[in-house]
């Protein structure tokens, strides 16, 4: 007791040291967080302040963490352990398995295992936080707690110094304008960015989840698959984790002999550790996934016509009848608000209202398409009126990734509607990355790349009044994604 105390004390002459001194508040903070972490006997330490409506939480400084955090750029300050904002110290034994936090592989990767969480408090209001973490399982004891407490009183009282302020205010308004611009409620990607990719089509794939604005971990955990005397003797590293969606994703080689070796780890992984969701993607998939927005080695393939009906403009009406029936069956004395995604539902939205029995508006929305070029998705048209508290009926006219779904419910849910469902004519299930519930569909079809009755490729073929397959369909056309760059 008498050394820890001791090194209590070293650690907070270092701390009102650097606390008076003239550095600039990045390093007075990552000071802080390195004295308070070492006299705790804790791995690693974030501080961080709530921005003004108190909606993100700022990195101020930090110690033995890897720089997802400060890559990150701000943090919903609802969305892990919300409590130490209501002004409780929290205690987390097992970060990789409690309920409370959010992404327990992104805990695993940076090998974070027990949390202490720590408020601090301005003249009785919640400003910001302090957390602790260790590698291993630890008990922090009611000494250290005190001590903590001490710490962030004095980081309160710092926060005050006007360039303390002023650097999280330029912060703040550096992010505020990030999310005006894109009008979206979502943060900033998070990853743990590697200097290189193992193939093209995995810098390309991550470009993509980027511009869907899905945060990825590229190859963040290795599952040993077999051992050999105790000791581990094979071993599979999937490609991306995708927290928000707890999703692996592995991409495979276009070589036959690979993809099944493939197949088999991922089926023993699957057996191995039932809850772990994983997806191969081969990467012919891959291609044909981009020729949909006209990019990749497909982009440039030259089109004959449309050779084979799949659906026929007789067969779409009967369908549409049938949903629209349902959709009036459910929401019976209620209004709805129908929204349709732009451009490719036009036909479908059009069609669908004029057979469903109740009052409803509509309206429409659009965003901008995915180019390669680092961009992140943005919405270009937004919607005209209000759906806070009102039944909204997303209507879209094919669900492939689910990406675009994805994005704009993120969107949709943050205007408060009383309900939100979705009514997709057609459903492309095979090739679903984000799996989100779908109440009405129409059809689902195979893996192959449609066009007419609204839907178009590069712009053509969206008056034909059927739905029809391609010639040469260019999701069948064998991709050469070495030539991706
Ligand atoms: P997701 O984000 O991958 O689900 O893609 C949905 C969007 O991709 C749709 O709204 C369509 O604009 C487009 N799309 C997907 N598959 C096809 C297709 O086979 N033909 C035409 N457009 C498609």
């Amino acid at each position: 007791m008498g050394n820890r105390s001791g090194s209590y004390y070293s650690a907070l002459k270092r701390i009102t040291k650097v606390a008076n001194s003239a550095f600039s508040s990045r390093k007075v903070y990552n000071s802080i967080a390195k004295s308070a972490a070492k006299a705790v006997h804790a791995n690693g330490c974030r501080i961080s302040f709530l921005v003004p409506q108190h909606e993100y939480l700022l990195t101020a400084g930090t110690y033995g963490l890897s720089d997802i955090y400060l890559k990150k750029g701000p943090l919903d300050a609802r969305k892990s352990l919300p409590e130490i904002l209501d002004g409780e110290t929290v205690f987390v034994a097992d970060a990789t398995k409690d309920e409370r936090v959010q992404h327990h592989q992104i805990a695993e990767a940076q090998r974070i295992s027990s949390i202490l969480g720590v408020p601090i408090i301005k003249q009785d209001e919640v400003v910001g936080e302090m957390r602790v973490y260790t590698h291993e399982p630890h008990w922090f004891s009611e000494s250290d707690n005190s001590f903590l407490r001490s710490v962030v009183d004095i980081c309160a009282v710092i926060l005050e110094r006007t360039e303390s302020k002023q650097v999280l205010k330029q912060e703040y308004k550096k992010d505020r304008k990030h999310t005006l611009l894109t009008e979206a409620p979502q943060l900033p990607t998070a990853s743990l960015r590697p200097a290189s990719f193992a193939h093209p089509s995995e810098s390309e794939f991550a470009k993509l989840l980027d511009f869907y604005r899905i945060e990825w971990l590229y190859e963040p955990r290795a599952f040993p698959l077999c051992w050999k005397e105790g000791a581990v003797a094979e071993m599979f590293t999937p490609d991306f984790y995708l927290p928000e969606l707890d999703l692996y994703v592995e991409l495979t080689t276009l070589k036959q002999s690979l993809i099944t070796e493939k197949n088999r780890k991922v089926r023993q992984l699957k057996q191995l550790y039932p809850d772990v969701n994983i997806k191969l993607l081969a990467k012919d998939d891959f291609v044909k996934l981009l020729v949909k927005y006209g990019y990749g080695p497909l982009g440039e393939v030259k089109i004959g016509q449309v050779n084979k009906v799949l659906f026929s403009r007789s067969q779409i009406q009967r369908r549409v009848k049938i949903l629209a029936k349902r959709i009036s069956r459910d929401y019976a004395g209620q209004q709805i608000v129908m929204v349709g995604v732009l451009r490719g539902v036009i036909c479908f939205m059009a069609d669908i209202i004029q057979q469903i029995s109740l009052p409803v508006t509509v309206d429409f929305m659009a965003i901008s398409n995915y180019g390669g070029d680092g961009q992140v998705v943005k919405i270009t048209k937004d919607l005209d009126s209000s759906i806070t508290n009102r039944h909204v009926l997303m209507v879209e006219d094919i669900v492939d990734t689910g990406m675009t779904l994805n994005y704009l419910l993120t969107h949709l849910r943050a205007h408060n509607p009383q309900s939100l469902n979705i009514c997709t004519l057609l459903d492309k299930r095979a090739r679903r990355l984000v799996d989100i519930p779908l109440k009405y569909v129409g059809f689902e079809i195979p893996d192959r790349f449609v066009v007419g009755y609204g839907l178009d490729y590069k712009e053509e073929y969206r008056n034909l009044p059927f739905i029809g397959l391609l010639n040469p369909d260019v999701s069948q056309v064998h991709g050469d994604l070495n030539s991706m760059k």
